[in-house]
């Protein structure tokens, strides 16, 4: 018997998109992609990327559900979203080291006053400031699942200082570990460049916040590659016009994408870029999945199970 998915993302037209990628790696099984006006087609696996709620009230027959991404917030807050229903994430797939590259652009721009220079540019001044050292420019990651490690571990093997905060402690290699909640002041205090790699959970929701980012050193810098919702807006604007933060890299936002008018737009210490720290590959993303349900089929176990009750 055929194996039936039914792949639903944000639109129609983009699922078909998804649906000529895997089509290729797994000829035999069928992919159908998301319409509203269809009705239930019972298919054995869905593959997601914020998709409807109706998905789960409609296709009753589903084994497992792969999300097209590392983040599964979007699918967790859907309410008909079945409680045992296996949900794997997408690992690495080829972003991991785009994330290290946008990461690294990121320190390297606050720690040698890019900002600064091309303001100077603008301004047509000829304007060399003090040199800046490494060592002043600790970095802290908060986030250490499959690309918070990595990162961190790149990112020493560069010559930065790193520590890593997690819920749970971590032993990764040239890394200072630093978990839960009783930790966290004692990370941020050390901490001048801030990457924020962590799922976005009741727990982590509004997590950079003024509390938090005040506590990071004097002139710190944040760069954000996870969601929007971690980041309290109105709180880093003051912290930057008080010239308490030095600068941001932002990649996420509470509401993408950023709308026209919106402050962070022209801020002066704000680099904005739309949601491209690591662009999902859809062929390796397609054979990734696919290798995923042939295992599932066979009985076998498949890494990057979501744990429900952790809600990442
Ligand atoms: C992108 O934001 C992802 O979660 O993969």
């Amino acid at each position: 018997v055929t194996v039936k998915i039914i792949v639903a993302t944000r639109s129609t037209e983009k699922s078909r998109v998804w649906c000529s990628a895997f089509e290729p790696v797994w000829p035999e099984a069928h992919f159908i992609a998301w319409a509203d006006e269809q009705g239930a087609v019972d298919a054995d696996y869905a593959i997601v990327w914020g998709p409807p709620a109706e998905l789960f009230q409609r296709e009753l027959q589903l084994k497992a559900v792969f999300n097209l991404g590392s983040g599964v917030d979007a699918l967790m807050k859907l309410p008909a979203l079945p409680d045992n229903l296996p949900i794997v994430r997408l690992e690495d797939g080829g972003m991991v080291e785009q994330m290290v590259e946008y990461i690294v652009h990121g320190l390297v721009r606050a720690s040698r006053e890019f900002t600064a220079y091309e303001a100077s540019q603008r301004a047509g001044h000829w304007n060399p400031l003090p040199p800046i050292r490494r060592d002043e420019w600790p970095v802290g990651v908060m986030g250490m699942g499959t690309i918070g490690a990595v990162v961190a571990q790149r990112i020493a093997s560069l010559g930065y200082s790193v520590a890593g905060w997690s819920r749970s402690p971590h032993s990764i290699p040239g890394v200072r570990n630093y978990s839960g909640p009783g930790q966290f002041s004692a990370f941020l205090a050390r901490t001048r460049a801030l990457v924020n790699l962590l799922p976005l959970t009741p727990a982590t929701e509004n997590i950079l916040n003024r509390d938090t980012l005040g506590q990071l050193h004097p002139d710190a810098y944040l760069i954000n590659v996870a969601r929007g919702r971690h980041l309290v807006e109105a709180d880093l604007l003051d912290l930057l016009d008080s010239g308490r933060l030095k600068g941001a890299l932002l990649d996420v936002f509470r509401t993408e994408p950023l709308p026209a008018g919106h402050p962070f737009w022209q801020h002066p210490k704000i680099t904005v870029t739309p949601h491209i720290s690591a662009i999902t590959l859809a062929r390796n993303t397609a054979e990734q999945i696919v290798n995923k349900i042939h295992l599932m089929r066979r009985g076998q176990p498949v890494t990057g199970l979501i744990d429900r009750a952790a809600g990442y």
